[in-house]
C-alpha cells in the first residue's frame, strides 16, 4: 500500500489542467451497454473507478481499449453478467448497470453494495423505480435479481429523493422501454445532462434536459454513441481549494466554471479574488493581506453547494478568521475528515450534520488516515497548507477519483510525493 507523504507550507502557483468527470465518466461508460457497436468516449480520465467499471464491463463480454483519454467501448458480443461483490464493495457506481442491462438484455444481476464510510447509502429509488418500469427485482444473497419478460414499459416516476444515479440507471432503462416514461424530482447534476446529451446522440427521445422532470419517449433501438465527459468540477474545485489554503494564486483551465458556480460564490465571500473565462478560473489572494473570511455552506443538490466538496471547503475554513459552519444534507456521515483534520491542528467541533469551524492561525503536519475519496483530499489541501510533514495513508481512495494527483500538485510547486507505507 502506498502512502502520501507533503512537506507543506508552500504557497501553490502555476496553471493546473482539469480531467475528465469521474461521475459522467461512469454513466456514461455504462450507456454504451445500450446499443450495440463500437462506442468513443473522449476525454475520459484514468482512474482506479473507471478502470474498476470497464473491467466490470470485460466480464459482460465488453471490449474496450484506452488510446490516451480517448476509450473506445465495443458491446457488439454483450452477454449475461454479474456485477459481483469484489467489484461493487470497491466501487458502488457498479449499480449503473442495471437500468442499461434490465433494458438491452431483460436481466441484471449486481451485488447489493451495502453501507460505506460515507453513509448507509441505499438503492432503493433504483429498484423500485425498475419495478414501475416491469421489471421483476428480487434480493437474495446479497445480490439484486433484475428481470423481465417482455420490454420495459414507460411509467410515471416520482423519486422521494433527487438520487444522482437512481436517476442515470432509469433513463438508462426507459430509453429503451416501449410508451413514455416521466421521472419526476430528478437530479440535474452537470453529470446527468451529459448523459442525456450522450443518449440523445444515440437517437434517444428526452425532454427537460437540465430540469427536474425528464420526459423519456422509448425507442426500440439505439446507435453507438460519440461523446466528450464534461470536465470535473470536483476536481476543479479541490484545486481551487488547496491553491487558496496555502495563500497562493493559479489558474484552473479545461473547466466549465458555469458548474462551480456555488463554489466560486463562497471563495468570493472568503475575500479570495475569483476570475472567469469560458473555460478557466483564476485564483487570487485579496489586494491587502486581511487573511480568509469565515463563510457557512450547507451542501444541497445540484445548483446547491455540492457535498463532494464539503471536507475540502472544510479544511479551507480551518484557516479562516472566525468561525463557519458547515452542514451536511445530503450524507448522514459524511464527517470522517474531522478527526483527521483535528490531529493536523484544526479546531472543528460536530453536532449531527453540523459542524463548527473555528479558524486557526496555522496548521502543523501530522500521521492521517485517507477514509474515503473526498476525506482523502481535505487532507492532502490541510497538508499541503500545514508546516511540515504530513504522512496520509490509505492512499487508494485518492487514486479512486483524481487522475496525476501527485504530477499536478507538483506543477503547482507542490512538494508531494507515493511511498510505499
Ligand atoms: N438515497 C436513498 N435511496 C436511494 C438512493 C439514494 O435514500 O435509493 C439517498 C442517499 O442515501 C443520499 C442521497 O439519497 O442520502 C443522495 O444520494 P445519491 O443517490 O444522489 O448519491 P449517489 O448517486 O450514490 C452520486 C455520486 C457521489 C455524490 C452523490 C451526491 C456518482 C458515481 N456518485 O452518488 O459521488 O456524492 O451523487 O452528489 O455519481 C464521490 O465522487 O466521491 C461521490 C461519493
Amino acid at each position: 500500500m502506498d502512502k502520501l507523504v507533503i512537506e507543506g507550507g508552500k504557497k501553490l502557483h502555476g496553471e493546473v489542467p482539469v480531467s475528465g468527470a469521474k461521475n459522467a465518466a461512469l454513466p456514461l461508460i455504462a450507456a454504451t451497454l445500450l446499443a450495440p457497436g463500437v462506442h468513443i468516449l473522449h476525454n475520459v480520465p484514468d482512474l482506479r473507478d473507471t478502470r474498476t467499471m470497464l473491467k466490470l464491463m470485460g466480464q459482460l463480454g465488453v471490449q474496450s481499449r484506452w488510446d490516451g483519454a480517448v476509450v473506445t467501448v465495443d458491446t457488439t458480443h454483450l452477454h449475461h453478467g454479474e456485477a459481483p461483490y469484489e467489484l461493487v464493495k470497491t466501487m458502488r457506481a457498479s449499480v449503473l448497470v442495471l437500468g442499461p442491462l434490465a433494458a438491452r438484455l431483460g436481466a441484471a444481476r449486481v451485488s447489493l453494495p451495502g453501507g460505506c464510510a460515507i453513509g448507509a447509502r441505499p438503492i432503493e429509488l433504483h429498484i423500485k423505480g425498475l419495478e414501475q418500469l416491469g421489471a421483476r427485482c428480487c434480493l437474495e444473497n446479497g445480490y439484486v435479481d433484475v428481470t423481465t419478460t417482455k420490454r420495459l414499459q414507460g411509467a410515471e416516476i416520482c423519486l422521494t429523493v433527487p438520487s444522482v444515479t437512481a436517476t442515470e440507471n432509469l433513463v438508462m432503462a426507459a430509453v429503451l422501454a416501449e410508451g413514455t416514461t416521466v421521472l419526476k424530482n430528478a437530479a440535474k447534476e452537470p453529470e446527468i445532462t451529459n448523459l442525456v446529451d450522450m443518449l440523445l446522440g444515440m437517437g434517444a427521445h428526452i425532454e427537460g434536459r437540465e430540469s427536474d422532470v425528464l420526459t423519456v419517449h422509448g425507442v426500440s433501438r439505439l446507435r453507438p454513441a460519440d461523446c466528450r465527459i464534461i470536465p470535473d468540477r470536483i476536481e476543479a474545485g479541490t484545486y481551487l481549494l488547496a491553491i487558496a489554503a496555502t495563500g497562493g494564486e493559479g489558474r484552473i483551465t479545461h473547466c466549465n466554471p458555469g458548474h462551480l458556480a456555488a463554489l466560486l460564490e463562497k471563495l468570493r465571500a472568503t475575500g479570495l479574488v475569483i476570475e472567469e473565462s469560458e473555460d478557466s478560473v483564476t485564483i487570487k489572494q485579496p489586494a491587502a493581506a486581511k487573511g480568509l473570511r469565515s463563510v457557512d455552506i450547507t451542501t444541497r443538490p445540484y445548483p446547491g453547494y455540492p457535498t463532494d466538496l464539503q471536507a475540502q471547503f472544510m479544511a479551507l475554513m480551518t484557516l479562516a478568521n472566525e468561525e463557519s459552519t458547515i452542514k451536511e444534507t445530503i450524507f448522514e456521515n459524511r464527517f470522517m475528515h474531522v478527526p483527521e483534520l483535528q490531529r493536523l491542528g484544526a479546531m472543528i467541533r460536530i453536532e449531527g450534520n453540523t459542524a463548527f469551524v473555528t479558524g486557526t492561525t496555522g496548521l502543523a503536519g501530522a500521521k492521517v488516515m485517507a477514509t474515503d475519496l473526498r476525506a482523502s483530499s481535505s487532507l492532502v489541501i490541510a497538508g499541503l497548507a500545514a508546516r511540515g510533514r504530513t504522512e496520509i495513508s490509505r492512499i487508494y481512495h485518492l487514486e479512486r477519483g483524481y487522475e496525476y494527483l501527485v504530477e499536478k500538485f507538483s506543477g503547482l510547486g507542490a512538494v508531494i510525493w507515493k511511498e510505499k507505507e
